[in-house]
């Protein structure tokens, strides 16, 4: 646990990664930050822990197990994956687990600790990392995007028509459709471990409220033999914060909608 005086500096931390201006030059070489992580903290219902990493800090070093998922990845790759690690590492600190190795299922899924669910992203020079408790939770997907407008043939492939003329209504200022984009993401990272199958783009319609900074996704089709109602319709939050937009959704364990 920090002391107080570490929590005022994590507070100032946040406080100043959430400045635009910090966050368009990106030149500060941050280590890893606590609570409240560059927004992060906010979109996730009460019971998580996040850490946030911005900049180029060295990232810690990994377990044998983890650096074998990566041995013949390019440097770029295994320095993204050693930051999410780290990343985790921190928040697993911060919410009282012990460090332990994350490996990683076939289809890159981080496989937790036992007792221990999770979410990594990673976006240009920053990553984060969600981690709950699993007797709390069932699962957890986070992303963080860097807010920008999308080729219209990928948001053909992402978005429906009705989804698009849905966000053709809203302010024009904000690509809304990357803020979808992250969304369906972080359900993906939800979804993938739980189900352990494919969610595509089209088979989740997502329904905004702006000014609430929540949405709704709703599972449409058959993507899986039999999927569970609380994944049918599941509710979650967005936030843009400074030229990024983080989302996260949730599934506690019981399988309540979280608020
Ligand atoms: C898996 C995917 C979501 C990851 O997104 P990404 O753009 O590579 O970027 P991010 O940095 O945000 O996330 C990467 C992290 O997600 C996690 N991740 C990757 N695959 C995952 C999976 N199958 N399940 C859960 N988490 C996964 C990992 O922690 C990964 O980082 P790591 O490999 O360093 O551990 C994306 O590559 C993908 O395949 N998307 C298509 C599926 C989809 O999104 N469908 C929408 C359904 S509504």
């Amino acid at each position: 646990m920090h002391s107080r005086q570490g929590r005022r500096g994590l507070r100032e931390l946040d406080r100043r990664l959430d400045q635009k201006d910090v966050m368009d030059r990106m030149q500060i070489q941050v280590s890893w930050s606590g609570e409240g992580a560059g927004g992060l903290a906010s979109v996730l219902p009460r019971g998580f822990a996040t850490a946030v990493c911005v900049g180029s800090p060295s990232p810690e070093p990994l377990f044998p197990g983890e650096a074998a998922l990566v041995s013949a990845a390019v440097d770029r790759r295994r320095i993204e994956f050693a930051r999410g690690r780290s990343c985790a590492r921190h928040a697993m600190h911060l919410l009282g687990a012990p460090a332990a190795p994350i490996l990683a299922t076939p289809q890159r899924a981080p496989i937790w600790p036992a007792g221990l669910v999770g979410s990594i992203s990673h976006a240009s020079e920053s990553c984060c990392a969600a981690i709950g408790w699993s007797d709390d939770w069932a699962a957890v997907g986070v992303d963080v995007e860097v807010l920008q407008p999308i080729d219209s043939d990928v948001e053909r492939n992402i978005l429906s028509p009705a989804e698009r003329s849905a966000l053709e209504r809203l302010d024009r200022r904000i690509p809304w459709a990357c803020v979808v984009f992250s969304i369906k993401e972080a359900m993906y990272k939800l979804w993938n471990p739980l189900m352990t199958c494919w969610l595509d783009f089209r088979d989740a319609v997502v329904r905004l409220d702006p000014d609430a900074r929540r949405f709704e996704l709703s599972v449409v089709g058959q993507p899986a033999p039999s999927v569970p109602p609380a994944l049918r319709r599941i509710e979650g939050r967005f936030d843009i914060v400074g030229l990024h937009v983080v989302s996260a959704v949730a599934l506690p364990r019981g399988h309540r909608s979280p608020t």
